[in-house]
C-alpha cells in the first residue's frame, strides 16, 4: 500500500530530551542574580574532568570556541599546516583558518568515514604541526597509528569529538588521548547546554592559555573580579576571545551529564533496533562499527547501494521529505565547497573516497526520546522507497 505521506506529522531529526531537573536547575540560576560564568560553570568542568579522568576541563560556549582555542593555545601561526578530514562541519577546518594556518584535507575511510590514517600520514610535511581527528558520528578514530604519526613528526593531536560523549577507543575514554579534546553541547548533541563546549587536555600549559584567552586574554579567574572575593584589577596578557560559557548553560550542562549514560543507552539501543530492522535490506548498507571502540552513536548514517537503485541520493532524500522524516547529510566534504575548492584548489575526486561516499550517505532520525513507533515509521519509509526503485 502507498505510504500516505500528507497526513502524518513531521518527524523531527533530532530533539534534545529535557526534563524537569533540568529546567529547575536554570530556574534556580534565573532567580539566584549571577548569570553568566561564574560558581555553576566552574562545577559544570568538575564535574565533566571527573567522568572523563582528565585533568583539566575549559566550558566555553561553543565546540568551534574549543577547537579555536585549542589551536591558538598550541601556538598555530600563519603558514602552518593543520590536518584536518574533509568528512566534516564546517568548524575542524574554519578554526585553522582563523588563525592564518592552511588546513590540509585528508580522505576517509570508507567505512567508517573517520580519517584515513595512511592518507593522513602521507599528508604530513615540514609544515605540518597539528591533526585534528573528528570521531564521525561518534565513533572513535583509529587513534594508534595517528598517535603514532603524531609522535614520529612531533605534530599536535587537537581532537574534535563534537559528536562523541561517551565514547572510548581501545578502553581509553576519548577525551585522554590526544593533546587536547573538544566537545559540543549544540541542540543535537549527545548532551546539550543550547550552545556549549568544553576543552579538555592534560597539559597545564594548554589549559591556563585556552582558559585566559577565552575571556579577553585576560589574567587568571578574570570572571572573579565581581564577586566577593574577587579584585576590580585585571591585566590584559594577549587580545583574547570572548568565549566564556554562562551560569545559565552550565546548569543546564549539570543536569543533563547526569543524564549522559541514559541517553545513551538509548541512542545504543536505537542503533541496534535500527541495525536489526535493516539486515535484510540489500539496497543500503548500515553503519560499521568497530569492534574495538565504544560508540556514542550521536548520528545513525546509511549508504545507499546505487548499483541496486535506480535513484540518487538526492531522490531518495526528496521521497524522505515527502513522507515528513526529518533526515540530513553528514557532510558534504569540505574540498567540495566553494571556499576550499577555490582557494586551494581542490578537485572533487581529489579525494576519491570522501566524494564517493558524500553521494551515498543519509543521516536518519536518532535521540535518546525516539519511540519504536517513530523508528518504525522511519524504517517502513525507508523500505518503501527502496523498494519502489529497486533497480
Ligand atoms: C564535527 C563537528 N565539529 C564541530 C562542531 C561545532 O560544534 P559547535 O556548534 O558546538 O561549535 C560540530 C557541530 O555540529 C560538528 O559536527
Amino acid at each position: 500500500m502507498r505510504f500516505m505521506s500528507s497526513d502524518e506529522p513531521f518527524l523531527s531529526f533530532f530533539l534534545p530530551d529535557i526534563g524537569d531537573a533540568e529546567i529547575a536547575a536554570v530556574v534556580e540560576v534565573l532567580r539566584s542574580g549571577w548569570l553568566t560564568t561564574g560558581a555553576k560553570t566552574k562545577e559544570f568542568e568538575r564535574q565533566f574532568a571527573e567522568r572523563l579522568g582528565v585533568k583539566h576541563a575549559v566550558a566555553v560556549n561553543s565546540a568551534t570556541a574549543a577547537l579555536h582555542l585549542a589551536l591558538e593555545a598550541i601556538d598555530i601561526q600563519p603558514g602552518d599546516e593543520v590536518l584536518v578530514p574533509t568528512m566534516t562541519f564546517a568548524s575542524t577546518a574554519e578554526v585553522v583558518a582563523y588563525l592564518g594556518a592552511k588546513p590540509v584535507l585528508v580522505d576517509c575511510l570508507e567505512d567508517t568515514l573517520c580519517i584515513d590514517p595512511a592518507a593522513a600520514a602521507a599528508a604530513v610535511t615540514p609544515r605540518t604541526r597539528a591533526m585534528m581527528p573528528v570521531h564521525y558520528a561518534g565513533q572513535p578514530c583509529d587513534m594508534e597509528p595517528l598517535l603514532a604519526t603524531a609522535q614520529r613528526h612531533g605534530i599536535k593531536v587537537i581532537e574534535d569529538a563534537a559528536h562523541s560523549l561517551p565514547a572510548a577507543y581501545r578502553g581509553r575514554t576519548i577525551g585522554t588521548l590526544g593533546d587536547a579534546t573538544c566537545f559540543s553541547f549544540y541542540a543535537n548533541k549527545t548532551i546539550t547546554t543550547g550552545e556549549g563546549g568544553m576543552l579538555v587536555t592534560a597539559d597545564n600549559a594548554l589549559a591556563d592559555r585556552a582558559r585566559i584567552m577565552s575571556l579577553h586574554g585576560i589574567s587568571r579567574d578574570a570572571w572573579k573580579r565581581f564577586t566577593a572575593e574577587g579584585s576590580w584589577f585585571y591585566e590584559i596578557l594577549r587580545p583574547g576571545f570572548k568565549y566564556n560559557l554562562t551560569d545559565i548553560a552550565a546548569a543546564l550542562g549539570i543536569a543533563q551529564l547526569a543524564r549522559c549514560d541514559e541517553f545513551w543507552q538509548r541512542r545504543s539501543a536505537l542503533a541496534r533496533r535500527y541495525d536489526d530492522l535493516f539486515a535484510d535490506v540489500a539496497e543500503l548498507t548500515r553503519p560499521t562499527t568497530r569492534d574495538d571502540v565504544s560508540h556514542a552513536w550521536h548520528l545513525y548514517v546509511v549508504k545507499l547501494n546505487l548499483d541496486r537503485l535506480s535513484i540518487t541520493r538526492n531522490q531518495f532524500i526528496d521521497e524522505l521529505k515527502k513522507r515528513r522524516i526529518g533526515h540530513s547529510v553528514h557532510y558534504t566534504p569540505l574540498h567540495m565547497h566553494p571556499y576550499y575548492r577555490d582557494t586551494y584548489g581542490y578537485q572533487p575526486g581529489d579525494l576519491p573516497a570522501a566524494q564517493r561516499t558524500y553521494e551515498r550517505i543519509v543521516s536518519l532520525p536518532l535521540f535518546p526520546k525516539m519511540t519504536h513507533a517513530e523508528q518504525d515509521r522511519v524504517v517502513s519509509a525507508v523500505r518503501e522507497i527502496l523498494a519502489e526503485h529497486r533497480r
